[in-house]
């Protein structure tokens, strides 16, 4: 029996590794689990009820790329969040939540060459996982760029050598990011497109998290690109409603740009997609159209934000994240704090280098730990005094 090599390498995924890291040592106390990015705020009670009414078309094929009515929604989402108006029959894709979009629109998008060599796919490091996988499965030299204090916790793509750029394909940016907390703000985003018209590549925004942050709506990748006056198939941008609307189980995200670009990526899910369920597909097309409860989970991570700045403002490093609902806090090693932690308090967080990779042999995530601010306010409030008083105390 033969099996392929191009995914030989890869580590083992984050969660079994925490396990092995934790699960033979007694928890030092009520375990507290921080680890999973899992929304858990509630969901708006209507979703039960939409489901209910249209329960009926379970007994029917879904349309692979969305009904008319969500991707209507999403379009006028786009229009109001972002002042973008796209046409919602060629510049949308549903999906099954953006892990796989962000995959499958590699293999859609990625040449097999660029300028007759490998392309290259640029990954920020530390980073979510599906990047990477996305760039061994096309062939493509994945290429992790630091993405640490000295950048701002943003990747600096455009210190990569030229030859370099010349070759890349795809550039992934997450904005606000996973596990820093950063925002790239319009002058980053305006930068990073130029960049991509210069070296011919495209940019995969993953702004899943856009609709968390601490003071303003962070602007997106299509926004920019309109403002300068970009070609549109420069920029494909992918959300969710795991994380805006507290419905991870639901699996439903969309991914927008360009005509061109979109086509490449409904035509290869006729084939290989897996569409969302009808009446998940009414759900979605509720919530992208409602903001009220995307108001009040604000609110929640607001008051989360400001309990981590008061427990932990005075941690020497502490960095308030700009968005999303990590923190990403750091130690001097991360598995070993993990441990510590753990076998202190029962406080469970992700050692950093679990999201990272090591180049020449250093790991930009291995003197930190995430940590997910979703559990309830009280509960969050503990976890994190507890973990100041055995990490920083
Ligand atoms: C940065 C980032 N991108 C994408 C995803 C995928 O989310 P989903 O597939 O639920 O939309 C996650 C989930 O944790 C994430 O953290």
């Amino acid at each position: 029996m033969t099996f392929p090599e191009r995914f030989s390498n890869l580590p083992e995924y984050a969660f079994p590794r925490l396990r092995r890291l934790l699960d033979d040592h007694a928890p030092g106390g009520a375990p507290l689990h921080m680890t999973i990015g899992e929304p858990q705020h509630a969901f708006p009670d209507w979703v039960t009820e939409v489901i209910a009414t249209h329960a009926a078309e379970f007994g029917k094929y879904p349309p692979n790329e969305g009904t008319p009515e969500l991707l209507g929604a999403i379009s006028d989402w786009l229009a109001r969040r972002y002042g973008v108006r796209v046409d919602p029959a060629t510049q949308i894709s549903t999906l099954n939540g953006t892990r796989e979009g962000l995959f499958n629109a590699a293999l859609a998008l990625c040449p097999e060459q660029k300028r007759g060599q490998r392309p290259a796919i640029l990954t920020p490091n530390p980073f979510y996982q599906v990047y990477a996988v996305a760039a061994l499965a096309v062939g493509a030299e994945p290429v992790y760029v630091p993405a640490t204090a000295e950048t701002g916790f943003l990747p600096d793509y455009a210190a990569l050598p030229g030859e370099l750029l010349d070759r890349v394909a795809i550039a992934y940016l997450c904005s606000p990011a996973n596990p820093q907390g950063a925002v790239a703000d319009r002058d980053y985003w305006a930068d990073l497109i130029r960049l991509a018209e210069k070296h011919d590549f495209r940019i995969f925004a993953d702004e899943c998290y856009s609709e968390i942050y601490r003071d303003s709506p962070p602007p997106g990748a299509l926004e920019v690109a309109r403002e300068i006056g970009a070609d549109p198939e420069r920029v494909l941008v992918f959300h969710s409603l795991s994380k805006r609307s507290n419905l991870p189980g639901l699996r439903s995200g969309f991914c927008a740009g360009g005509a061109e670009s979109l086509g490449h990526v409904k035509r290869l899910r006729s084939y290989a997609g897996a569409p969302l369920p009808l009446p998940l597909q009414r759900v979605a097309e509720r919530a992208w159209a409602d903001e009220a409860h995307v108001a009040e989970s604000l609110a929640q991570y607001r008051r989360k934000y400001a309990i981590a700045d008061e427990i932990l403002g005075t941690v020497p490093g502490y960095r308030p994240p700009q968005g999303g609902f990590f923190l990403w806090l750091p130690v001097a090693d991360g598995e070993a704090a993990a441990l510590k932690l753990w076998r202190g308090t029962g406080v469970r967080v992700l050692p950093g280098a679990y999201l990272s990779r090591a180049v020449n042999g250093e790991n930009p995530g291995a003197g930190y730990v995430r940590v997910a601010m979703v559990a309830p306010e009280q509960e969050m409030r503990h976890g994190l005094m507890r973990l100041r008083d055995c990490l920083y105390g």
